[in-house]
């Protein structure tokens, strides 16, 4: 896609797929690539919506000036937010702009200079202030820790558009369809959900609180700078955010274990199946030498079942279970049934330390736990059994 695409009468998308990065963040796997969105408001003052990462500045001016007749300028670049997903563009922006004056708030003030060295010619608007473009009207509505200090949302009052960078945002890049109309959001749900459970998790307490401030706007459209634009649907996703941010799950179970000789992975078998034999129909099961860590935490912050897994590596759980759960406590994971059960050889260590972070985290605790010396015996694959039973029960 080469030219800006309309979305509404004068306002466009000019974002940019990106199939290249490996690992978003240099952490998150990106088999599906992602979309860097950013948008374009034309009316008597122009403006730019966000940019895009630094390397793709040749195909985002290429839309920008697909979009804008020749001799139009840019007035107004709105920063919503500062990660370099979104800012990297800026500095040649601004340079081939010298003119347009950057919108943000005083929190962005710090990063703009210390990313980019801009100091000058900066618009700095408070909560709720507005900027008239002409016959469409910017309010700024500040949502701090959604992702960043300085993240903000920008609403199109004439149309309803909330341009919401981050928040509602998902990994995937935009494979032709980029409005909610165009897409299988059924299919797109995984990969936004992944992106929510790796980067918006930990904030979930100020998503709740932005989505609180946000409730009584006029809210026709919701324009996130990652993955579909929900143009026809805004409240598909904001239904979405406000449980995933309360944690409220589904019924399910995840099963992410850590096996170094496959007797842990033996135990976790007997308690699939037995989940399976009492009627949980969900069941996700994650090796977690060799599920990457993002989708685990996808379906962990899907379903309300956990059954945390290890064998026992140095006296500790396995290094890859102490990256999980390292993890979980950050995201201060809660509303969880969680079964805890591993194996050791001559000193424990693995079974009593995720258990004390399940106690401590203060979700709740399956009686059964069961620890097995060396490899299972019938009696503990037999308790294996007895968990998955519990955890079926509970969560019918
Ligand atoms: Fe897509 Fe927080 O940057």
């Amino acid at each position: 896609m080469k030219q800006a695409v309309e979305m509404m009468k004068n306002i466009y998308w000019i974002g940019v797929n990106d199939f290249e990065t490996d690992l978003f963040e240099s952490i998150w796997p990106l088999p599906e690539g992602v979309s860097y969105n950013a948008y374009l408001i034309r009316d008597r003052k122009n403006a730019v919506l966000d940019t895009v990462k630094k390397g793709f500045m040749p195909q985002f001016l290429e839309k920008i000036q697909s979009a804008l007749p020749a001799g139009e300028s840019i007035d107004y670049l709105v920063v919503n937010h500062m990660e370099p997903d979104h800012s990297g563009a800026m500095k040649v922006l601004r340079d081939l702009y010298p003119d347009m004056q950057i919108v943000c708030n005083a929190r962005t003030v710090d990063f703009l200079k210390g990313f980019y060295g801009i100091e000058s010619g900066l618009k700095v608007m408070g909560d709720g202030d507005k900027l008239d473009l002409g016959t469409h009207t910017l309010q700024f509505h500040l949502t701090p820790m959604v992702h960043w200090p300085e993240t903000m949302m920008t609403l199109e009052t004439k149309t309803g558009t909330l341009f919401s960078m981050d928040a509602f945002g998902g990994f995937g890049a935009l494979k032709g369809g980029i409005f909610d109309d165009e897409v299988d959001l059924a299919n797109a749900e995984n990969e936004i959900l992944r992106y929510y459970a790796n980067i918006v998790a930990k904030y979930s307490p100020m998503v709740q609180r932005a989505l609180k401030k946000l409730s009584g706007l006029n809210i026709q459209a919701v324009a996130p700078t990652h993955g579909p634009v929900f143009r026809t649907q805004p409240n598909y996703i904001i239904e979405r955010y406000d449980r995933w941010s309360r944690q409220d799950t589904e019924p399910g179970v995840v099963i992410a274990y850590a096996s170094m000789y496959g007797h842990t992975q033996t135990m976790s078998e007997a308690v699939a199946r037995s989940l399976a034999r009492n009627g949980v129909g969900q069941i996700r099961v994650h090796n977690l030498s060799k599920s990457h860590l993002s989708y685990v935490l996808r379906d962990i912050w899907r379903y309300r079942g956990l059954m945390l897994a290890s064998s026992t590596y140095n006296m500790k759980p396995f290094p890859f279970m102490e990256m999980l759960l390292s993890t979980l406590q950050n995201d201060q994971l809660k509303n969880r049934v969680i079964g805890v059960f591993g194996t050791y050889s001559w000193s424990g260590g693995a079974v009593s330390a995720i258990r004390d972070f399940v106690e401590k985290s203060g979700n709740e605790l399956l009686d059964p736990v069961v620890e097995a010396k060396h490899a299972p015996g019938e009696k503990d694959i037999e308790a294996c059994r007895q968990l998955g039973q519990v955890m079926a029960a509970r969560l019918s």
